[in-house]
């Protein structure tokens, strides 16, 4: 069934669990989701990123629409986020797409307007019925920057600082920067678990991890002990699609048929959705 984010993220939070958080770019993603949540006995969260709604044409409806009927016929609980919103007139689309949250990213922006920014968002959202994550501190990685930017320590959530911005702001959930970084192909980020615990102590909302592809299953298991609840993959499902892509085509040249290959592809990111759900501890098969 469609169920809402914020029941998804306060049940696991309450279960000292993580709930996973995958990206959805086609409507082969948004199968492989309910499949590998099915076959883990686990819910999760389907997200669609500001970049994947542009890809679609920059309508979030149709997408959403389809995401969001995936969700309904399957046994699974599954909630619908928009991630990664930069722009407010997309914001502003989200209610009326299906969706019950958001992910406001002003983390581009200097601290001041970040928090200005987002406090804005969330009081708009919280009128609509929204749930609102927001980023403090650069997890890097998005749009082609240079992935290994986060793993500096300059660029770390300051738990001080985030007591500020989220009292300030009213967000209901937290991104911070721990060590992650997007669109990694290799499991091969190390995350700060002291940071991890500090900012868990400091602040009252759950805490997100972006970038989760590039983290090794191990850290992520250490990463939800120390209190990260909401863990964000995307890039994974992309290499398990386009590596099953590869392979079929590399095996059988004359392929038309797109179901060829696309029956593999959604099986392989449907194997690695269930992996994920077992290592964030949401799996109950
Ligand atoms: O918001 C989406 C996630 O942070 C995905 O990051 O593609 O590096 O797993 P990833
Ligand atoms: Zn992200």
């Amino acid at each position: 069934p469609l169920v809402s984010t914020g029941e998804l993220v306060t049940a696991a939070r309450a279960g000292n669990r993580g709930i996973a958080a995958f990206n959805v770019i086609t409507l082969e993603h948004a199968e492989a989701i309910a499949t590998g949540a099915e076959r883990a006995g686990a819910s999760a969260i389907l997200q669609i990123s500001e970049n994947a709604v542009k890809f679609h044409g920059g309508d979030p409806g149709a997408v959403t629409a389809a995401a969001a009927a995936v969700a309904r016929a399957s046994s699974a609980p599954l909630s619908l986020h928009l991630d990664h919103v930069e722009s407010a007139a997309l914001l502003k689309a989200a209610p009326g797409a299906g969706f019950s949250s958001v992910m406001f990213d002003a983390s581009k922006l200097p601290y001041a307007e970040n928090l200005a920014a987002t406090a804005e968002a969330v009081r708009w959202g919280h009128d609509h019925g929204i749930w609102v994550e927001a980023e403090l501190g650069a997890v890097g990685g998005k749009d082609g920057e240079p992935s290994l930017d986060a793993h500096t320590p300059g660029v770390r959530t300051d738990p001080a600082e985030a007591v500020v911005y989220v009292t300030e702001t009213g967000v209901d959930a937290l991104a911070v920067a721990v060590g992650s970084s997007h669109a990694m192909t290799r499991r091969t980020a190390t995350l700060d678990h002291t940071l991890i615990a500090a900012l868990r102590d400091a602040v009252p909302v759950p805490l997100v991890l972006h970038g989760s592809s590039g983290v090794p299953d191990e850290e992520i298991r250490r990463a939800v002990a120390s209190g990260m609840v909401k863990i964000n993959v995307g890039t994974a499902l992309n290499t398990a699609f386009t590596g099953a892509v590869r392979a079929h085509l590399a095996a059988h040249p004359t392929t038309v048929d797109p179901r060829k290959y696309l029956v593999p592809a959604r099986e392989a990111m449907a194997g690695t959705v269930a992996d994920f759900l077992r290592v964030v501890g949401s799996a109950t098969t």
